[in-house]
């Protein structure tokens, strides 16, 4: 039997506040999470929906020098257009808060302060980096070097973005401060430590053998990292933008942000509620519930529920940790420094009146076992062959047919065919299969089910015809069209919980007042007698021209990267390596060794050497574009590599058999290939 709780409380990961949000945030952590609550909602639960911005750590401080501002000024906009453009999606967080706020700043503090007191952290110093010019030390981005697994330069002191290895400042070689540019030297500096090694065994009995049931990417994750044995991590670093540490001689050093951000989700509860939020928290009866992107995992399952329970004081740990997978676009990894992204605060404004196709695709696309993809073109699909020819079909010509013929009053139910009993006893069925699917994270599914109650409507009315009918039997009629008004009601409940505007526009249309779970699953919804409202259009066609705007705004973007990547790239930075070739290809190669007896200018030309060359096997001529590179008489009796098998060629009138070896200096120079010793001429090289 499982566990009945009294209340719910949902969170979803908190973005941080440095720039707006996307939709692999979307259909990761914010989509899901919205779907969720609102059907514990319409089920009449008592839920709590956190949200808010997590607004500390060192992208924000250094977004706040490259823009000559503030971080304050970076997390107040960027605040406000995640929590706009959420509200605007219909995200429905019962308070969406920021972590730079003086109730989390106490909140925090103190938390952190109890654990102190309570000798919960160990204290270590350390070495570490320090910039002399800048007069401080440096946490892990704001130091750059080269990374010590692929080469790449400006790699940071905690990941390396070209390769996606995570490194730690030690690793980096020719560190260097990413704020002054300059010289770096190590320093000792006092840091407080969660020893989670602690924790292991708690955790190990806690998730390894008690949540069995959580989605095996999580708890892969969880048993890889505990597995692996768990280390004590810093809950400080030395910055001046955070939530300072709130004891004697911790000048200059803020909490970690991923030791604050988590206590945002208490802080914004307390914000809502001052007076009971300890109900939420410190009651066996609430089921917690985390929202959040994989690359979330340890700090919800492990690091913030060893937090907690440290704590103690009967604060609870999360029931299930529903973490997604990522999400792709077009193919390629989203990404914010590249600007690939379809930004929800654009879509909002690109396709105003359309939040609920968004909510549409990023659920039925949404990254729950694997990465997945989101391509304007399947955007498109699913809007005009799902929402538009099955749920929006169905629905307009229940409710136009019953304008027509019955004045828009709920015609009455006659005797029932088998056809109408079959239909009203697969409504309840779905509902089973939606519930189980809801109630285990499974949106997708859940999603599928919700439009196969639409796809019943579909072929219900294109089986029964009742626009055929009318002509003979207007009560047959009647009792179909009653049918259909029931499943619309149907499909208004089911659906709410994916598509909230359009399901408040069919409520709307069909004149109800509100609905609910329970009547989910009824054939009487809509009483007889019962006056609807004029039929709208729940979704409209997007057209190929709306969709190709999309694609190339997405063109231009990956064209301005190529552009910035090539300025940037040194002129004799190597190509990349050609299509592969088979050994039978190269042994049709005839290199071989040879040596330039005379070389003269071609007339007439800047480019054109014509040499005379000693093979070995003949002497034969071979015209070269080297005589920007060598003067004759550099080349005579040099020697050189030849492609001797090479189909002749006339240049300039001139039979050239061949050609000369050339690889290029980093000054763009050609230079000739040479054996290292004088070698015999006509030596097969290979
Ligand atoms: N800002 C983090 C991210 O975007 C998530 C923080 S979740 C919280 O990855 F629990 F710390 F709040
Ligand atoms: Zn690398």
């Amino acid at each position: 039997m499982e566990k009945q709780f009294k209340r719910h409380l949902v969170t979803s990961a908190l973005p941080y506040a440095n720039g707006p949000v996307h939709i692999g945030h979307l259909a990761g952590v914010y989509v899901p999470a919205d779907i969720y609550v609102r059907y514990l909602r319409l089920k009449g639960e008592d839920v709590l929906f956190i949200g808010g911005s997590d607004e500390h750590g060192v992208p924000i401080t250094i977004k706040a020098k490259r823009e000559g501002c503030t971080p304050q000024d970076v997390v107040d906009k960027y605040h406000k257009i995640i929590k706009d453009s959420f509200a605007e999606l219909g995200i429905s967080f019962d308070v969406y808060s920021r972590t730079s706020s003086a109730t989390h700043h106490k909140t925090a503090a103190a938390f952190f302060k109890k654990l102190y007191d309570d000798g919960k952290f160990v204290e270590r110093e350390s070495e570490q980096y320090f910039d002399v010019e800048a007069n401080t030390f440096l946490a892990d981005r704001y130091i750059t070097g080269t990374c010590p697994k692929c080469g790449a330069e400006g790699a940071y002191g905690d990941q390396c973005e070209k390769c996606g290895s995570t490194l730690s400042p030690d690793e980096l070689i020719n560190p260097k401060s990413a704020i002054s540019g300059g010289e770096l030297v190590k320093r000792p500096t006092k840091h407080w430590y969660l020893p989670l090694d602690q924790y292991e065994g708690w955790l190990k009995e806690w998730i390894l053998d008690g949540h069995k049931e959580w989605k095996t990417n999580v708890y892969g994750q969880c048993k890889s990292w505990i597995d692996g044995g768990l280390q004590p991590r810093a809950v400080s670093r030395d910055l001046d933008w955070g939530v300072p540490v709130p004891v004697e001689g911790a000048e200059g050093k803020v909490l970690y942000v991923w030791f604050d951000a988590p206590i945002g989700y208490i802080s914004n509860t307390i914000e809502l509620l001052p007076d009971e939020w300890e109900k939420w928290w410190k009651s066996e009866d609430t089921k917690m519930v985390h929202f959040i992107g994989k690359d979330n995992i340890v700090f919800h399952c492990i690091v913030f529920p060893s937090m907690l329970k440290a704590y103690g004081d009967g604060f609870i740990l999360p029931e299930n940790v529903p973490a997604n997978e990522f999400l792709n676009l077009e193919g390629d990894k989203i990404s914010t420094s590249r600007n690939w992204a379809v930004w929800l605060h654009e879509y909002l404004v690109d396709f105003p009146g359309k939040q609920d196709v968004l909510r549409y695709v990023l659920c039925a696309n949404a990254p729950e076992t694997k990465d997945n993809d989101f391509t304007w073109k399947d955007f498109q699909t699913r809007n005009n062959s799902e929402l538009v020819a099955i749920y929006g079909n169905f629905v307009n010509r229940a409710i136009v047919l019953t304008h027509k013929y019955f004045e828009g009053k709920v015609p009455a139910l006659g005797a029932l065919a088998d056809v109408d009993r079959e239909v009203l006893a697969e409504i309840p069925q779905i509902k089973a299969s939606l519930e189980h699917n809801l109630s285990n994270y499974k949106f997708r599914e859940a999603l599928k089910d919700a439009m196969n109650l639409a796809r019943l409507g579909n072929k219900y009315l294109t089986e029964t015809e009742p626009w055929k009918l009318a002509k003979t039997d207007m009560e047959r009629v009647a009792t179909i069209l009653n049918i259909s008004l029931q499943l619309c009601a149907n499909l208004a409940i089911a659906f709410e919980p994916f598509l909230p505007f359009s399901s408040a526009k069919l409520v709307k249309m069909l004149n109800l007042e509100k609905i609910g779970w329970a009547e989910f699953g009824g054939s009487e919804i809509l009483a007889a007698g019962h006056q609807l409202n004029a039929a709208e259009l729940l979704f409209a066609k997007i057209e190929d021209a709306e969709i190709q705007v999309q694609i190339d705004k997405l063109n231009a973007t990956k064209e301005a990267n190529e552009a910035k990547a090539a300025a940037e790239k040194p002129a004799n930075a190597p190509l990349p390596q050609k299509e592969e070739c088979t050994f039978d290809d190269f042994m049709k190669m005839d290199i071989r060794t040879a040596t330039v007896l005379e070389a003269v200018k071609v007339p007439k030309t800047d480019k054109l050497l014509q040499l005379t060359i000693d093979t070995g096997i003949d002497r034969r001529t071979i015209v070269s574009g080297i005589a920007e590179h060598y003067t004759p008489e550099e080349m005579v009796g040099k020697q050189i590599c030849i492609l001797a098998n090479l189909a002749p060629r006339k240049i300039r009138g001139i039979e050239s058999k061949g050609m000369i070896l050339m690889a290029k200096d980093e000054n763009g120079r050609m230079r000739f290939v040479t054996p290292a010793d004088v070698v015999d001429n006509g030596a097969c090289v290979g």
